[in-house]
Formats: structure tokens, C-alpha cells, sequence
């Protein structure tokens, strides 16, 4: 029989799942796919559109603007992992299951497990992004619109997880998020860890957390490899489409919403308001557009080559 992603399900996690933090032991940091060699090759092949290389930022730095986006020129996978391990970066390849059918068998799986583990839980759409990332590195505090979890596999991060409510996530800064006016990225205050739960991932260990959550990561001093998963369910879809409405009432309308409800009267004129407006051409299209300034030198995993900068969009990516 083969084994199964989710290893240590118990009854309640089914009823918690979704509401507050939940964290699972899980065994894909046993599957091939995710050795230095798995890794190398995966990276080597990826479609230029869909990964990322990033100098990010230092645990002691506070902002984003330091973070530079990079090519990895000609560097085999090989030299990107070292470059990885000894130096300090991330890459992400994103939109797995499309680019590699290995991906896809296995993020059908846990999707399977997931909704047969969940009663109720009907996923609509789903993602898998793998993350590679150096010692040290750090992800800011941000929070992501579909449902999300982080799959640890390799090395060990800390995560902070924060309430998805003021003063951590005002409304009013979800709605900029959600019409997309705003990164993912949000204010942070460092008062906001005194209430945070915090979580050291070990390898086969992930964590799924309220939509909305606010979160942040910090690497301990070892390269780390993980996954994040998002999915879409009738239930997120609704909590997206009332704060795109709320958002729009707000700016547009100069109403002050007063109900986050996905059920009922109001809710559906809200429904109807958000999708007339984005079928309208009213809304604003959001044409992901990244300036990439430079490319790993294969010689020297800690130097990184300052390139002509250009501008990576979907016309050229
Ligand atoms: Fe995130």
C-alpha cells in the first residue's frame, strides 16, 4: 500500500481545520522528489516565466525595497542549489503541477487526502509552489487571499503565525490586498509577535492556517526546502468576493461597509456588485511586470553579477 501524505491524522484536526492554526506531521520530505539531485533538475528545466530568483532580506532588515531579483544565467541546477546553500537567497518555482507531471501526481494526492480528511472541504482550484531558500533568509510579514499551507521538507524555519483580524489585518488594508493596490506585504509592528504563535518547522512537519492569517518565516542556519499549497473553495471565494465589494463601497462609493457576512441579502448584492464591476473594465488589471537586475556567476556561488536590468512581464517571460 502506498503511504500516505498525511501520516498522523486525528478527528479533531477535521473540525479545526480552516479555524485556528493546525499543524499535521506529514512524510514528504521522504519522497525523491526533493534531494539535491531531484532538485537540481527540477530548477535546470524550469520555465523562465514561473520561477524567481531573490537576494532577500536579512532578519535584521525591516524592508522589502532591499529585495533584488536575479537570472540564473547559465548556472547548471547544480550551481543555483550551491549558490542556495552557501550564499543568500531564494528561488521559488511556481505553478508545479503544470510544469513537471511528477508535481501534479503528487499535489492530486494531498489534495485527495485533504478533502477526504476534511468532510465538507471541496476544492475548486488548487496550487503547489516550491520554495528553496538560503540560512538565514527571511519572508516578511504578509498575509495570502486562498487557503494556504507550508509543507517543511528540508532544514528548519520558524514561523509566525498572527491573528487574521485589527490590529494585525485591518479590513481596510485586506480590501487593498484583495483589489490588489497593495502587495501581499502589509505594516508590521514588533509588538504584533507578543500574539503570535510561533512554530519551528522540522522536516515533515506543515502547518495550514486560517485564510487571511498574517504570517512571516525566518530560516534557522540551514538551507531550507518546502512547499506552499493554496487552494480554492466556494467558501474563500465568497471571503474574497464580500472584501472586494467592501473595498469598492469604500473607495469608490464612499461607504463605510459594515458586514464581512458570505451568507444572506447583503451578500449577494455584494456578490453581483464586485463582478459587474471586474467584468465592467472598471477594475484595475493587475499585469504582474518584475525588473530582474542580476545573474549568479556559476564560478562563485557568493558573487552575483550585476546584468543590464530588464523587465520580466507574461509578453516576455
Ligand atoms: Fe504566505
Amino acid at each position: 500500500m502506498t503511504q500516505t501524505i498525511f501520516n498522523n491524522w486525528k478527528a479533531e484536526h477535521s473540525h479545526l481545520w480552516g479555524q485556528i492554526p493546525v499543524i499535521q506531521q506529514h512524510t514528504l520530505h521522504q519522497s525523491s522528489l526533493f534531494t539535491d539531485d531531484a532538485l537540481a533538475e527540477l530548477i535546470e528545466n524550469y520555465p523562465r516565466a514561473d520561477y524567481s530568483l531573490v537576494i532577500p532580506g536579512r532578519q535584521d532588515q525591516d524592508h522589502h525595497h532591499k529585495w533584488r531579483e536575479g537570472d540564473i544565467g547559465d548556472a547548471s541546477g547544480a550551481e543555483v542549489l550551491k549558490a542556495i546553500k552557501e550564499g543568500f537567497l531564494w528561488i521559488n518555482l511556481r505553478n508545479l503541477p503544470l510544469n513537471d507531471p511528477r508535481y501534479k501526481q503528487l499535489t492530486d494526492r494531498l489534495f485527495e487526502e485533504m478533502q477526504a480528511n476534511v468532510p465538507g472541504l471541496k476544492i475548486k482550484k488548487s496550487e503547489m509552489t516550491l520554495l528553496v531558500t538560503s540560512p538565514g533568509a527571511q519572508t516578511y510579514y504578509h498575509c495570502d487571499v486562498p487557503g494556504q499551507s507550508l509543507w517543511h521538507i528540508r532544514g528548519r524555519k520558524k514561523v509566525y503565525l498572527y491573528p487574521a483580524l485589527a490590529p494585525f489585518l485591518p479590513e481596510e488594508l485586506l480590501e487593498r490586498v484583495i483589489l490588489q493596490e497593495s502587495e501581499e506585504e502589509i505594516p508590521f509592528e514588533h509588538w504584533f509577535d507578543d500574539h503570535a504563535q510561533v512554530l519551528d518547522l522540522e522536516p515533515g512537519t506543515m502547518v495550514h492556517w486560517p485564510q487571511f492569517a498574517p504570517h512571516r518565516v525566518e530560516n534557522h542556519d540551514s538551507l531550507c526546502v518546502s512547499i506552499s499549497t493554496e487552494y480554492w473553495t466556494s467558501e474563500i471565494e465568497r471571503a474574497y468576493k464580500v472584501r472586494y465589494a467592501n473595498g469598492l463601497l469604500r473607495r469608490k462609493f464612499k461607504i463605510a461597509p459594515k458586514s464581512v457576512d458570505t451568507t444572506g441579502a447583503t451578500y449577494l448584492s455584494k456578490a453581483i456588485l464586485q463582478s459587474i464591476w471586474r467584468r465592467s473594465g472598471l477594475a484595475k488589471k493587475h499585469i504582474w511586470s518584475r525588473k530582474i537586475e542580476f545573474e549568479l556567476d556559476p564560478a562563485d556561488p557568493h558573487n552575483m553579477l550585476d546584468i543590464t536590468p530588464f523587465t520580466l512581464s507574461p509578453g516576455n517571460g
